[in-house]
């Protein structure tokens, strides 16, 4: 990693990660006298003096040449390469910052000083421009770290000190990233719903502008806030990616333009449309960050790039490995009560479980959807003389403890909501709709922020909670803040910083204390609340085979070990398909194995089953939750698949065949990444029937025939029972 200075006259930089090289220049445009911040380049790792030179070839759009691209009296095509094209000037692309200074909007920046600081592992270059008369400030902020191939940029905007103009700033996007010229490109993204999160979705990317976004307050289902950019060609494990990422939980939008005259670029931000937020004088607004990502190794290597950096930078607990949870949500719906749940904490202790979490139904009068969110005390009827004994219990089984919160939840059938009426995002004027017999509290108020942090904290300390499980099931809607006439639009904002917060402040105060984040299944997931939860429960849905398509979303940008993952009945409750135990864990142990069954109805067969799989499980969880996962064979859930993952000596491989009649379709499963020498022992391996291929258990070998000639799991036979998988494990013999 470097931030590497190119010129004399400080306006031209490199940003080095590891793999990748990030050109930066400030210009000045002739016509305007405006600076423009561009990017010159980003791509394959370039030493200085080749960086220079490709800054000298790519003319930015105020130079007389233009951009190298054909200029109209009605288009200026370069826009798209500035770090931040802003409305104002001869500008009329997609606006990344949107400002009304006494209502008057057209930005016209100068530049005023560029600085480079080193954080630790991590170098940092800030660019500070200012309008030409209006008070306002914009810093565009750009970071490197030392291992990580991600570039992470934010915006800094500031109404000066002193003056009295009223700002407004309808738009404050993080960052525009252009992506290299190509004869074609493609998009790759995800799509969704509630228990059908995380679709992937692939396709030629339109000339135009493509807009994925969330309105809804959280992150949302129905799309997840990044996207990657290819020319058409790469593939899992060959091919340039350019990829990006924002790291909000709020609502949001991601928009990529295709430009008619060819150019592509990615820009992102907090907020949508018709949101407006004023900044008194002194006033600052701050994006969240933007991240992006280049790889020269197709899909794969992309989602290993963002795997290593999220396990490094984003996640608080990175390094620790996840406990195998057992949650009750499946078992017992809202009929929570003391003897029931301790019955399945022995179930549950017995298989190898090591945290139990108690889900909906403990706190007020909770019988079901209808009342209660905001009465965090336990249920009197169900818990005369509260939670303490059961979470002894537990603890007395062996396992940590566990449980499930609505913070921002509230049902008008409270005594929350009769004592404050006032605490709720609403409008003057205008009804207060419900979804799920629910409204949601104004977080960003600060009484309410404290007094979510003063129950959590009594509740975490009294209980001694090892765990929460942090839910938000209902969207904003009629979302204002009468008290603030002003500031009004910035619930949208201020409701997440202060998640954000109290979460922070949690953890402060509890530092064993873990998080899981979940809207509804996976309504929340992004590299903002990353930075402050452990891990997501990404889908209500918990059926094996629609789980591998929602998995296969999710490690696209997120590493198995943010991943949670129960094993629950058959048939499914969501989708009524029947499926072998085996398939269901081997599936769950994609991610952070849980289960979330009613043990109780388990013959003994089968928690023998379940007991040895938890053991596997544990005995493979390192390689899986913090090695290098590669995906192999066809779309998981569809076809023939296999995940394989590697970590020192380690490998470890699924394997998946949904369907009895496979008679077409590879025999081989070639392995990947492995060391080509050295001499692979198997260590759980197939049955040890004689085919050629099977890895029997303690046989050895090479690592190169492992990838040139493959294996042949007994899941991929051509006929067979449906549903059938495997896990295999490999170690290298020193
Ligand atoms: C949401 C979650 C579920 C469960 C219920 C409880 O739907 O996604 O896992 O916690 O709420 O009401």
């Amino acid at each position: 990693m470097s931030l590497v200075s190119l010129d004399q006259l400080g306006r031209l930089w490199a940003l080095n990660t590891r793999d990748c090289t990030y050109v930066v220049a400030v210009e000045l445009d002739h016509a305007t006298g405006d600076a423009l911040v561009l990017q010159k380049y980003w791509g394959p790792i370039l030493p200085p003096q080749a960086a220079r030179e490709a800054a000298a070839m790519v003319a930015g759009p105020g130079s007389p040449s233009g951009a190298g691209r054909h200029v109209t009296s009605f288009s200026r095509p370069g826009e798209i390469e500035e770090l931040l094209p802003v409305d104002g000037g001869l500008r009329w692309g997609l606006p990344t910052l949107q400002v009304a200074v006494d209502q008057v909007r057209s930005l016209e920046l100068r530049f005023v000083s560029a600085s480079m600081v080193s954080e630790g592992e991590a170098e940092q270059l800030d660019i500070a421009l200012e309008d030409r008369i209006f008070p306002i400030d914009v810093v565009l902020h750009a970071r490197v770290y030392a291992d990580s191939d991600t570039i992470a940029r934010w915006v800094t905007v500031r109404h000066r000190a002193g003056g009295d103009a009223a700002v407004e700033v309808s738009r404050l996007d993080s960052g525009n990233w252009f992506i290299p010229d190509a004869e074609d490109y493609r998009y790759r993204a995800a799509s969704g719903a509630w228990a059908e999160e995380s679709q992937l979705q692939q396709g030629r990317l339109p000339v135009g502008e493509l807009t994925f976004t969330s309105r809804q307050g959280i992150t949302g289902h129905h799309a997840n806030p990044w996207i990657m950019i290819d020319a058409g060609g790469a593939g899992e494990e060959h091919g340039e990616v350019w990829s990006v990422a924002l790291a909000w939980s709020g609502s949001w939008r991601m928009t990529t333009t295709r430009r008619p005259e060819g150019g592509t670029a990615v820009t992102a931000g907090f907020g949508h449309d018709g949101v407006r937020w004023s900044l008194p004088a002194g006033a600052e607004l701050v994006s969240p960050p933007i991240l992006g990502l280049y790889s020269a190794n197709g899909f794969g290597g992309t989602s290993r790039g963002w795997h290593d950096h999220i396990r490094r930078h984003v996640l608080p607990a990175g390094d620790e490995d996840r406990p195998v949870l057992y949650n009750s949500w499946e078992a017992t719906g809202f009929t929570v009560t003391e003897p029931e749940q301790l019955s399945l904490a022995r179930s549950a202790a017995d298989l190898g479980v090591e945290l139990f979490v108690v889900d909906d139904g403990w706190f007020g009068r909770r019988d079901d959807e209808h009342s209660s969110l905001g009465d965090w005390w336990p249920h009197r009827e169900r818990f005369p003389n509260g939670l303490r004994s059961l979470f002894d219990g537990v603890r007395a089984l062996g396992m940590k403890a566990g449980l499930w919160v609505e913070p921002e939840g509230v049902s008008p059938d409270s005594d929350l909501y009769r004592a404050h009426p006032d605490w709720t995002l609403h409008l003057e004027n205008r009804r207060r709709d419900r979804k799920r017999h629910q409204l949601v509290l104004n977080f960003a108020r600060t009484d309410v922020r404290d007094w979510a942090l003063e129950w959590l904290d009594r509740l975490v300390t009294d209980l001694r909670l090892d765990y929460l499980k942090w839910d938000m099931n209902r969207p904003f809607t009629q979302a204002g803040w009468p008290d603030q006439r002003q500031g009004h639009d910035r619930v949208w904002i201020g409701h997440t910083r202060n998640v954000y917060q109290v979460m922070a402040h949690l953890r402060a105060c509890h530092p064993g204390l873990r998080i899981e984040s979940c809207a509804g299944g996976g309504g929340r997931l992004d590299l903002g609340i990353l930075h402050h939860i452990d891990q997501v429960w990404p889908s209500d849905n918990t059926d094996p085979v629609d789980r591998q398509t929602a998995q296969h979303g999710v490690s696209q940008l997120y590493p198995a070990n943010v991943m949670s993952a129960w094993v629950t009945e058959s048939p499914n409750g969501n989708v009524g398909r029947s499926t072998p135990l085996r398939y269901r864990f081997h599936v769950a142990m994609a991610g952070v194995l849980g289960i979330g069954v009613d043990l109780t109805r388990w013959s003994a067969a089968e928690l023998d089953e379940a007991g040895a799989l938890v053991e596997q499980y544990k005995a493979v969880r390192r390689t899986i939750q913090h090695g290098r996962q590669y995906r192999l064979g066809g779309r998981p859930g569809a076809e023939r698949s296999a995940l394989q993952y590697v970590l020192d000596d380690q490998v470890v491989v699924l394997v998946y065949n949904p369907h009895g009649n496979a008679k077409s379709g590879p025999r081989w499963l070639r392995l990947t990444a492995l060391d080509p020498d050295a001499v692979y022992e198997v260590a759980v391996g197939g049955d040890t029937d004689g085919v050629p291929g099977r890895l029997a258990a303690n046989s050895r070998w090479q690592g190169s025939t492992l990838m040139a000639v493959g294996i042949r799991p007994t899941a991929w036979e051509p006929i067979g029972a449906d549903h059938r998988s495997d896990l295999i494990v490999l170690r290298i013999r020193r």
